[in-house]
């Protein structure tokens, strides 16, 4: 029984080479006790043993919690960077909000001056794009603060690791107990910024970036936002009618530059564009029905079959393009939601939160806007976001937080490159919508604005 110091947990198998039967320990408190014996197989004797319960084991098991500690540390440093690069990314937009600002009230001013020139119809909208802007200001002025307190996390996450670092060759030199409290702190603390950070109100979208001009007219293309590290496979289902063939791209790269694909033939065919692939399955509207059908990828069989209750299908509830698109699924930070109409709630939008497993309603929320006049609806953090059209200019006008059920008129533009959206989803992973633009796949990057306030860290 000797490399009982070494021994990681309290309980263990022992192998003993030779017939060893029994083993007495002189001070059942102080030493291993024997708590069953067997012959193996092979004749060797198997000893279940265990360990006592102070001092002797205790180095080894906080061995073992020092490495947990580390460990969430080295979690929170992922987190921190992924957060870091969020932030840097909002604080550029930010920064050329500041730069279009100045800009304008550089402008403002200079036709001031020169206001008695017959100018007044450009300084009327100039003065109205002003009056639209200026309450950004102190928000702009938060949330460089809040970046800077990114930052911090990442000093204070710095200083732990290396701590903890040190600390697992200088056992005992440093108050555990202390430690353990700074890493929960600092765990709760940036949870509660991840939280706030991750999700926020969509406030722009960016120039598009057409990846690929294939397909059809109308079709929808993903990522799995639960995709594993390094997983960038792409999904792709031209058509919205009658068609069941899902074609996988093994990266983006890929998919950007070749026609190197593998085809899923599903069990039954789909309706409209608003499939979604999510953990490893899609999940689609079976054709001319509103049955919602799981399909697994890895073992390519279906997994869950749901009708969705009072849904209204076969273009009865479809968005403005037509096309079968009366049940849209989407993917947010939340989880798996469907958006349809039903008589119930005279065609206006209904919106659904469901258990991706058993493609249960967990939760619904009824709207006030009318689903065939709504061009495409995406779902960001809770929030639905419906565009006013398909075709030509297009913005996103409509809101509904389904934290408060209330909903509001939004007007963030976004350019419409060539004509035709027949599919409009945003990855919370990627923080981009993916769009199908008139044979275009198209991507747009978006701006959620998140303002964590200073006592909340
Ligand atoms: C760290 O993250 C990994 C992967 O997300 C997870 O399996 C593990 O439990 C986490 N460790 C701690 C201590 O939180
Ligand atoms: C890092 O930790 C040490 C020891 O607790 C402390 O003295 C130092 O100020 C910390 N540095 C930062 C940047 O938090
Ligand atoms: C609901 O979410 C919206 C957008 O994210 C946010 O502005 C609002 O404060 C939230 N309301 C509640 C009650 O949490
Ligand atoms: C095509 O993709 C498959 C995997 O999806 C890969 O094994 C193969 O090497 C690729 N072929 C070319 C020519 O890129
Ligand atoms: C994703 O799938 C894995 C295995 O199939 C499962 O363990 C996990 O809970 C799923 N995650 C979510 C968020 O559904
Ligand atoms: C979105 O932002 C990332 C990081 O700044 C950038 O690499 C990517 O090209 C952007 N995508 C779009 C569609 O603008």
């Amino acid at each position: 029984m000797q490399p009982a110091t070494k021994l990681p947990s309290l309980m263990l198998l022992v192998l003993m080479g030779s017939e060893l039967t029994q083993v007495f320990p002189a001070n059942p408190e102080e030493s291993w006790q024997v708590y069953s014996s067997a012959q193996d197989s092979e004749g060797r004797c198997v000893c279940t043993v265990v360990a006592p319960q102070q001092t002797m084991c205790s180095r080894d098991a906080r061995t073992k919690q020092l490495r947990q500690l580390l460990e969430k540390v080295q979690n929170m440093t992922q987190s921190i960077q992924v957060l870091d690069q969020r932030t840097q990314r909002d604080l550029q937009y930010v920064v050329k909000m500041e730069d279009q600002l100045r800009g304008l009230e550089t402008k403002f001013r200079q036709v001031e001056e020169n206001h008695k020139q017959n100018i007044a119809k450009q300084y009327k909208a100039i003065k109205a794009k002003m009056a639209e802007i200026r309450p950004l200001i102190p928000v702009l002025e938060e949330y460089k603060a809040d970046a800077k307190l990114v930052l911090q996390f990442k000093e204070e996450v710095q200083n732990l690791t290396s701590v903890l670092s040190e600390l697992q060759q200088e056992l005992g030199a440093y108050d555990y107990d202390d430690l353990h409290s700074r890493v929960t702190n600092l765990e709760e603390r940036l949870r509660a910024c991840m939280q706030k950070l991750a999700c926020g109100k969509l406030t722009g979208i960016s120039d598009p970036i057409t990846i690929k001009t294939s397909g059809s007219r109308f079709g929808s293309w993903m990522t799995d936002p639960l995709a594993p590290e390094g997983d960038t496979r792409v999904w792709y289902m031209d058509g919205y009618h009658n068609n069941r063939f899902v074609r996988e791209y093994r990266s983006m790269a890929d998919f950007m530059t070749s026609d190197n694909f593998t085809s899923h033939r599903l069990p039954h065919p789909w309706s409209g564009t608003g499939q979604v692939v999510y953990n490893g399955s899609i999940y689609f509207n079976k054709f001319q029905s509103n049955v919602i059908i799981k399909y697994d990828f890895k073992t390519s069989s279906i997994s869950r079959t749901q009708r969705l209750d009072n849904a209204g299908f076969s273009n009865s509830y479809h968005y403005a393009w037509g096309g079968h698109s009366d049940i849209d699924l989407m993917v947010d930070e939340g989880g798996l939601w469907a958006v349809y109409a039903t008589n119930q709630n005279a065609g206006n939008v209904v919106i659904s939160k469901l258990n991706p497993t058993t493609l249960q309603v967990i939760r619904s929320w009824t709207t006030n806007h009318p689903k065939r006049s709504a061009g495409e609806a995406f779902m960001i953090c809770g929030t639905l976001y419906v565009t006013n059209g398909y075709s030509g200019g297009t913005k996103v006008y409509y809101a509904f937080h389904t934290n408060s059920s209330t909903y509001e008129y939004i007007d963030i533009a976004f350019q419409n490159k060539y004509s035709h959206i027949s599919m409009l989803d945003y990855n919370p992973r990627d923080r981009a919508l993916y769009a199908w633009n008139n044979g275009h796949q198209v991507l747009y990057n978006v701006t959620l604005f998140h303002v964590i306030r200073s006592e909340e860290l």
